[in-house]
């Protein structure tokens, strides 16, 4: 607990009390989830750093944690809040009610004091997926405001950000806390430029925490130490793995503009908004191997079929025969990722899909003059099927893609890294998987079931995360250029005994996972295989 000489509570007492009070539910729809004292602490010394800090804006207010260690360490400020939740709001009004110099404004942030500019702006912003807020209204007042066009897809966070970095003076600093996904996805490269175009990026912190530091929410978390001084060279990348490596951002704090060491520096120069930024804070796990291949030289990763219509084109046994559609015009397909249960997927395994009446079959009527298969078609357009995105640009409207089964699947989000399959059934797939098509030329042939055991393997694991793109909770999703920009292990120079091996292992852990009882031994050994022959030695 921090010493005050006021009488407001420094510690999370008060958001513990709230949280146990208040149901997740509320909670949950306003984002209500609190930083944690000693992150609070530390955001609030980079403030106070600024000798001249005089007006603070705390955007997302919530109980005021910020606003109360402020107050504790420097007593003549005058800080404005904002909070859209009365319940939350009230209580804060009652903790704030002696401070004369703490405003706290019942208003939305994203619609208010845009023409106002702070000397310290510190925040713990709400973390809204574009379908949980009012995008459209909110990103074209942004855009108004700003004159810069947004994706549509931006977290909230981002545009509380780019908001308070607009809201900043001169000299003034900014703290941030919010999840890291932004640095390596498709949304935050606007940030990102902007971060970089205004000059006022220090530090990025980056946790690594193998618990969440916010209780109740799945995600990763950063902070932004941010600078409208002139000392803008250079951008500074930690990543932060214990709550007490937090000592060393003291450190940070306390002697800055001087620098504690140049590691993970970069000039602002350097840095690409467009590149994922894990490669500024986190050691590229492929340094740790040698003769890495691009991915692209064995495979190529295409996305799977995409129908448009994925409820009328997929068909189920039931389906097929209450409409009367013959075999023929039904292409065997894998329609949903739950559908595949282990990394092999066998004729049985499609067999019995069918039999439990799961979706298995995409229509694949073209040229056919079947009258059931018309009869479909017809009231496929009565429900104007032909009309949506892609089938209204395909020729005919129920032209399927042309893909060929591919024998290896790769799923497009995961949990713990990619999940590979091996479609030993030799059916097509829709969009929930991604298609690995081996390429082999005229001096390499690629054995299938070798790549596909190295595929498996933790040390492929290791080498693709390199190239991940974050969601939130946790999610991994890989597009196909990810994979295909993505490192492999050079599989040619194994020898033909280290193959033979490799392929022994192989078949007796598919044996163990079709039988039910996988086995993880023997991919452990095969990954020990390649760990000998592809590490360098340190
Ligand atoms: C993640 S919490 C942070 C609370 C507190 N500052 C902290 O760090 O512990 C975000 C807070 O912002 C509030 N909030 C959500 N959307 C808002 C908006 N559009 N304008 C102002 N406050 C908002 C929520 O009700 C919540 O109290």
């Amino acid at each position: 607990m921090i010493e005050s000489e006021n009488t407001l509570l420094i510690d999370n007492q008060l958001e513990i009390k709230y949280s146990k009070s208040i149901a997740l539910e509320h909670r949950k729809k306003y984002a209500q989830f609190f930083t944690p004292l000693s992150i609070a602490s530390l955001m609030v010394d980079w403030l106070i750093g600024n000798i001249s800090l005089k007006t603070v804006l705390e955007p997302a207010f919530g109980l005021g944690i910020f606003s109360r260690i402020l107050l504790a360490k420097k007593s003549d400020l005058l800080i404005k809040g904002f909070e859209i939740d009365k319940i939350i709001f009230s209580e804060a009004n009652e903790i704030f009610s002696e401070q004369q110099n703490v405003e706290i404004h019942l208003e939305d942030y994203m619609y208010n004091d845009w023409n106002n500019q702070y000397d310290g702006v510190i925040c713990n912003p709400p973390y809204f997926k574009f379908h949980d807020y009012d995008n459209k209204l909110i990103l074209s007042e942004v855009e108004n405001q700003l004159k810069i066009r947004l994706n549509g897809f931006t977290n909230l966070y981002t545009l509380f950000l780019l908001k308070s970095i607009h809201q900043l003076k001169t000299n003034g600093r900014l703290a941030y806390i919010v999840p890291s996904e932004f640095l390596n996805s498709d949304y935050g490269k606007l940030v990102k430029s902007v971060l970089i175009q205004s000059k006022i990026l220090r530090h990025i912190v980056v946790f690594n925490f193998k618990e969440n530091i916010f209780d109740d929410v799945l995600t990763t978390a950063s902070i932004l130490f941010c600078s409208k001084d002139q000392m803008f060279q250079e951008v500074k990348f930690s990543s932060i793995s214990k709550l007490n490596e937090l000592s060393y951002l003291k450190d940070y704090i306390s002697n800055y503009p001087n620098k504690t060491d140049n590691e993970k520096t970069y000039l602002l120069e350097e840095l690409d908004p467009k590149a994922k930024w894990r490669r500024y804070y986190q050691n590229p796990n492929g340094v740790k191997f040698k003769n890495l291949v691009p991915f692209s030289n064995v495979a190529k990763v295409v996305r799977g079929i995409a129908t448009g219509a994925n409820d009328y084109f997929t068909f189920s046994k039931i389906k097929a025969e209450r409409l009367n559609i013959n075999k023929q015009y039904l292409l065997p397909c894998i329609c949903k990722s739950v559908d595949v249960k282990g990394c092999f997927f066998t004729k049985d395994n499609f067999f019995e899909l069918v039999e439990d009446n799961r979706p298995a079959y995409l229509l694949n009527a073209v040229g056919s003059n079947d009258r059931n298969v018309k009869k479909y078609l017809e009231f496929g357009e009565k429900m104007e099927i032909h009309k949506r995105y892609l089938t209204a640009s395909r020729n005919p409207w129920y032209l399927l893609e042309n893909r060929t089964p591919a024998p290896i699947w790769v799923s497009v989000f995961n949990r713990n890294g990619l999940r590979f399959i091996r479609n030993e059934a030799n059916i097509s797939n829709l969009t929930t998987f991604h298609c690995i098509y081996p390429e082999s030329s005229l001096f390499n042939t690629i054995n299938i079931d070798i790549l596909f055991a190295y595929l498996i393997t933790d040390v492929a694991r290791q080498i693709f995360e390199d190239n991940r793109r974050e969601y939130g909770n946790g999610l991994q999703k890989f597009e196909p250029n990810d994979i295909n920009k993505a490192m492999m292990l050079d599989l040619s120079l194994l020898s033909e005994n280290e193959e033979k091996y490799i392929l022994n292992l192989y078949q007796q852990y598919r044996k163990t996972v079709i039988a039910g009882l996988p086995q993880e031994y023997f991919v452990n050994t095969i990954n020990e295989v390649f760990l000998s022959k592809y590490s360098h030695v340190s």
